[in-house]
């Protein structure tokens, strides 16, 4: 089973909402036996707490359940992963930052995923924006998280 760890900064927005589009795609598609996620936060302010009711609100409006508790990111990640991928530029530098020599996990950015990015590299944070800035954020996740699974299949195929 391939193991897959999405961190942003809080674990409250971005990255819960990454974790539960997954697993809701990947149970559609029956390929729930082949790989397992979690999400992570770069900072703690937020341990322990549920995800962001905006998070939620935009889940459960296109029927996907989100069961998440905020925790931070720790080193050890590094190794309990096989693929650890980050929302934005500054979340990827302060994990490159904990990355230890012998990692298994490889570190990513989700935007990488988007072929029509441009020149844009992150998954924009939404915690001080409104519901429409969780819409775009569902959807940016929605395209990078349909060509991350064709790449998880494969690299197991
Ligand atoms: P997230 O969003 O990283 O997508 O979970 C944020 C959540 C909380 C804060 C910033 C971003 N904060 O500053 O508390």
């Amino acid at each position: 089973m391939q193991r897959i760890l999405f961190v942003c900064l809080g674990n409250i927005c971005r990255s819960p909402m990454a974790e539960a589009i997954f697993k809701h795609n990947i149970k559609v598609k029956k390929l729930d036996h082949l790989f397992d996620a979690d999400s992570a936060g770069t900072h703690g302010y937020h341990t322990g707490s549920q995800p962001d009711h905006r998070t939620v609100k935009v889940c459960r409006d296109r029927g996907i359940t989100i069961q998440h508790a905020a925790r931070i990111f720790s080193a050890d990640d590094f190794h309990r992963f096989d693929h650890v991928i980050a929302m934005d530029p500054s979340n990827y530098e302060n994990l490159r930052k904990l990355q230890p020599a012998n990692a298994k996990g490889k570190l990513s950015l989700m935007r990488s995923r988007d072929l029509q990015r441009g020149h844009a590299n992150d998954i924009p944070d939404p915690y001080y924006g409104d519901l429409k800035d969780f819409e775009e954020v569902y959807e940016l996740l929605t395209k990078c998280i349909h060509e991350l699974t064709a790449e998880l299949m494969n690299q197991h195929s």
